[in-house]
């Protein structure tokens, strides 16, 4: 499969599908408190998704048996919802959700902190999603698809963070995963070249240790090798004639002026 430009009206598609995570997100972090368990996060999420006209991306991609990839502290994506893990005060949670709306995915995620986290947890998540946006500065018409890359890891490796290399981001469209792959890392060839009506899911995944990750048995929960804490900040995007089109951010994200271009 190669790059596809996406027309207008399937950019319109996508915007909406891309509200509509949004709104899911939002709901979904005002609800997490200590106590709750991954598998009623996955419920709730799974509800909000359909009470949107939407479907989960998620649920049975290549056997992904829940709606949110829900990952706890050092795991770093696809964790496994279930009954028996309960998040705690302290802890910091990964949700990473997919919808599709009209046959058009969106993808995104978000690290939570859960009641009071350490200073360490809090600037991994702050500066998380801050090289994402360091990363959008280079999301152009023109510019080569790894200066995305290399803005990213510059960044969060200026922290002496691990930057996860065995995990990319994706174009996205009519299926979650679409080419190009987007490593969230230097790379040494420069990258196909950014065209407007390119959709992206742009989503680093930050380690505070070493940038190596394990599978566990389950086959889908990643975790940090040396069990460090990891965070993860995904957004879907169009490239246009001017700044990138983030489709994933709330209303109040976007009024905030919050979104750090
Ligand atoms: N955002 C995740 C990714 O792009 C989607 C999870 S895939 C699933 O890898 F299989 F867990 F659903
Ligand atoms: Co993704």
């Amino acid at each position: 499969m190669s790059v596809t430009i996406k027309s207008p009206r399937e950019i319109e598609l996508m915007r909406e599908a891309g509200k509509i995570l949004a709104k899911v997100h939002e709901e979904l972090g005002k609800a997490l408190k200590p106590g709750m368990s991954t598998y009623d996060i996955d419920r709730l999420g799974e509800e909000l998704i359909r009470s949107f006209g939407c479907e989960p991306s998620f649920k049975n991609y290549q056997g992904y048996p829940a709606s949110i990839c829900v990952s706890v502290n050092e795991e770093v994506v696809h964790g496994i919802p279930t009954k028996k893990r309960l998040i705690q005060e302290g802890d910091i949670v990964s949700l990473d959700a997919g919808v599709i709306y009209k046959g058009y995915h969106s993808d995104a995620a978000r690290t939570h902190g859960i009641g009071e986290i350490s200073e360490d947890a809090r600037l991994l998540i702050e500066r998380t999603r801050q090289s994402f946006f360091e990363g959008m500065k280079y999301a152009k018409a023109g510019n080569h698809l790894h200066e995305i890359s290399a803005a990213i890891g510059g960044y969060a490796e200026s922290f002496g963070y691990g930057v996860v290399r065995d995990l990319c981001g994706h174009g996205i469209g009519t299926h979650l995963h679409e080419d190009p792959e987007i490593p969230n890392f230097k790379q040494f060839r420069r990258g196909i070249k950014l065209r407007p009506g390119m959709t992206l899911a742009v989503e680093p995944m930050i380690n505070l240790g070493t940038a190596d990750v394990v599978w566990m048995d389950d086959d889908w929960t990643v975790i940090a090798e040396d069990m460090s804490l990891s965070a993860h900040y995904e957004n879907t995007i169009v490239i246009t004639d001017g700044e990138p089109e983030i489709l994933t951010l709330t209303e109040s994200e976007i009024a905030a002026g919050d979104i750090g271009i």
